[in-house]
C-alpha cells in the first residue's frame, strides 16, 4: 500500500517479544513495520525512509562470529536509533564498544535500574521513586561502551543498563521496555517517538481512507469474491471492500449447519439488508451434517468440515463471473516475517483456515486490506466503519463451529438442544454484564444422558456443560470465577427453558491441561 504516514522501522533480531514493540508503538499512533535484520540493507533503509529505527532483542550472541548485525548505513542515516537487549549489544559492538559473554553476565527476570549521570530524554518520567523495575533477559552484557556514549542507568548485573550518545541520537537499553513487567516501558517508547518528532498520524480514520484508495488502485474495474464467516476479520474486510468498490464485490457465506442460534439469519440481515452487500448465502447444512453422520473423532470432524468448506466455497465462487480477486482477512501477526531461533530467516504465513489454498487453485489474486493491522486495530477499524459494538466485541468462534462443542456423534437433535442452551447461557452472561470480561463462553452438549426428576416424573435427558474462560491470546486460559448464585440461576434457566436437558455441569478446567474447546 502507498504510505503517506510517518514510519518507524523495527529491525528484528529474532526476539520472542518483537511484536510487542510494534504494539506499543501503534498504541502511540505511530506506524511501524517489523523486518528481519537480513532483509534490511542500505537500499531498503533508503526506500523505507524511517523517521526512527528500533533494533530488537534476539537469541544470538554478538560475540559469535557471523552473528546478526545492523546495516552499517544505519549509523550515518541521521535518524534516532534505539537498541534493545541484543540490539543494544550489536550497537555497542558495531560502534567500537565491547560485549562479553560467560560466567556472571546473565540476568533474567525482574531487575531494578537506578539513574546515573543526569537526565536523559527517553527516561523522562522515570525514577520518580528512585528506581524503576525493568525486565531483563540476557546472557551477554556490554563490558565497554562505544566512544561517544554515556551511562544513564545501571542495574546490579548490567552496569550499562541505559546508555546514549545524545549528539547522534543513539539510545540503548539492556532490558525489554516492551513487556508488561517493565511498568514504565510504554513511557520510554513515548519519549523516544517524541524526540524523533513523530506527530502520531496513524489513526483508523486515516487508515480507512488510505485502504480504500489502495483497494481501488489494486482492483481497478475487476470483480472481487469475499468469504464471509460472520467473524470480525472477514466482516470488516467485506465492509471496507464494499465502501471501496461497491457492487464489484460479492460475498459468499456458507452455512454449514454448525452455527449458533440465529447466526446465519443475522449475518444475512446485517450484510444484505443493512449494508446492501451482494451476498450469496448458501445453506449447505444437509451436505455437511450428512458427511458428519457417524463421525465422532475430533480430527476427522475438522478435516471433513475443512475439505467440504473449500469445495463448497469454490462451487459458489465459480458462479461469480469475471472474478479476479479473492479478499481475505489476513492480519499483521500472520504476515510478519520472523527470524527463527536457529538464526536463519523463516517466513511464517498462516493460511486462512476457511479458504486455504483456494487462490492458487482458482487462479485468483489476493486482496488483503487488513494485513497491516493487529486484531485490536481491526476492531477499531470496525468501529470506524460503523459496525455495532456488540458485534465487534464478540467472543471468538471456531471454524468447525458447534461440531467441536458436541463431543461424540453429531445429530440434528443434539445440535438444536445445544443452540438453545448456548443462547440461554450467553443471554445470562450478557444480562449480568459479564460478557466483556470473558474471553470465550459457550455451552457444549455432552455425549451422555442422565436421569433426573422433574415434576413428578423421571427424566432421561442430555447433560450440558457450560464453559467460560479468561485469556489474552487463546494460548493459555483460566476458568472464569462465576459466583455460585450465577451458576445456580443459569442451571435453572437452561433446564427450564431448553427441552431435552436435565443436568448442567460447569467446566472448571484451565488451559493447560484442557483446551478451550472440548475437542
Ligand atoms: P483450543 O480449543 O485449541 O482453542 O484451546 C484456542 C482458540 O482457538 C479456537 N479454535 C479454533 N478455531 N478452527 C478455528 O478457526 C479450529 O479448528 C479451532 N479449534 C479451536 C478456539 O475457539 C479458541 O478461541
Amino acid at each position: 500500500m502507498t504510505q503517506s504516514h510517518e514510519r518507524l522501522l523495527i529491525i528484528d533480531f529474532g526476539s520472542q517479544v518483537t511484536q510487542l514493540i510494534a504494539r506499543r508503538l501503534r498504541e502511540l499512533n505511530v506506524y511501524c513495520e517489523i523486518h528481519p535484520y537480513n532483509r534490511v540493507n542500505d537500499a531498503f533503509l533508503r526506500d523505507f525512509a524511517p523517521k526512527a529505527v528500533i533494533l530488537s532483542g534476539g537469541p544470538d550472541s554478538v560475540t559469535r562470529e557471523g552473528s546478526p548485525r545492523a546495516p552499517e548505513a544505519l549509523w550515518s542515516f541521521g535518524v534516532p536509533v534505539l537498541g534493545i537487549c541484543y540490539g543494544q549489544q550489536t550497537m555497542m559492538q558495531q560502534l567500537g564498544g565491547m560485549v562479553e559473554s560467560g560466567h556472571g553476565t546473565a540476568e533474567f527476570g525482574r531487575a531494578f535500574v537506578t539513574p546515573a549521570n543526569g537526565d536523559l530524554s527517553i527516561l523522562a518520567g522515570w525514577f520518580e521513586e528512585g528506581r524503576e523495575q525493568v525486565w531483563m533477559s540476557h546472557g551477554d552484557h556490554v563490558s565497554q561502551i562505544a566512544p561517544g556514549f554515556e551511562v544513564y542507568g545501571t542495574s546490579p548485573n548490567a552496569p550499562f543498563a541505559v546508555t546514549a550518545d545524545v549528539s547522534r541520537n543513539f539510545y540503548a537499553v539492556q532490558f525489554h521496555p516492551e513487556v508488561h513487567h517493565t511498568p514504565k516501558g510504554a513511557k520510554l517508547y513515548e519519549n523516544f517517538i517524541k524526540l524523533a518528532g513523530f506527530s502520531g498520524d496513524w489513526t483508523m480514520a486515516g487508515y480507512r481512507e488510505q485502504a480504500i484508495a489502495a483497494i481501488r488502485e489494486q482492483v481497478g474495474s475487476d470483480h472481487v469474491i469475499c468469504g464471509l464467516s460472520g467473524g470480525v476479520d472477514s466482516s470488516v474486510t467485506a465492509i471496507l471492500l464494499h465502501e471501496a468498490i461497491g457492487d464489484q464485490l460479492t460475498c459468499v457465506f456458507v452455512d454449514h449447519g454448525l452455527l449458533r442460534k440465529n447466526e446465519a439469519a443475522d449475518v444475512v440481515k446485517m450484510f444484505r439488508d443493512n449494508y446492501k452487500i451482494k451476498l450469496i448465502a448458501a445453506d449447505e447444512s444437509d451436505l455437511f451434517l450428512g458427511a458428519l453422520e457417524g463421525v465422532s473423532d475430533p480430527e476427522v470432524k475438522r478435516k471433513t468440515i475443512g475439505k467440504l468448506f473449500i469445495d463448497v466455497f469454490q462451487k459458489y465462487a465459480n458462479e461469480i463471473e469475471g472474478a479476479k480477486f479473492l479478499a481475505q482477512g489476513t492480519l499483521y501477526p500472520d504476515v510478519i516475517e520472523s527470524v527463527s531461533f536457529s538464526g536463519g530467516p523463516s517466513v511464517t504465513i498462516k493460511s486462512h483456515h476457511n479458504v486455504g489454498g483456494l487462490p492458487e487453485k482458482m487462479g485468483l489474486k489476493l486482496v488483503e486490506p487488513l494485513r497491516e493491522l493487529f486484531k485490536d486495530e481491526v476492531r477499531a477499524l470496525g468501529r470506524e466503519l460503523g459496525l455495532p459494538a456488540s458485534f465487534i466485541g464478540r467472543h471468538p468462534f471456531p471454524g468447525p463451529g458447534l461440531a467441536i462443542r458436541c463431543p461424540g456423534e453429531i445429530t440434528r437433535e443434539k445440535l438444536a438442544i445445544l443452540q438453545e442452551a448456548d443462547a440461554v447461557y450467553i443471554d445470562q452472561i450478557r444480562k449480568h454484564g459479564l460478557y466483556d470480561e470473558i474471553w470465550q463462553a459457550f455451552a457444549a452438549i455432552l455425549p451422555m444422558k442422565t436421569v433426573g426428576v422433574m415434576g413428578d416424573g423421571r427424566t432421561y435427558d442430555y447433560a450440558v456443560a457450560i464453559r467460560a474462560v479468561t485469556s489474552v491470546d487463546g494460548m493459555t486460559a483460566d476458568t472464569y470465577p462465576f459466583s455460585h448464585e450465577f451458576l445456580g440461576e443459569t442451571m435453572t434457566r437452561i433446564i427450564n427453558e431448553v427441552k431435552g436437558v436435565n443436568r448442567v455441569f460447569y467446566d472448571l478446567t484451565s488451559k493447560p491441561p484442557g483446551t478451550i474447546e472440548l475437542e
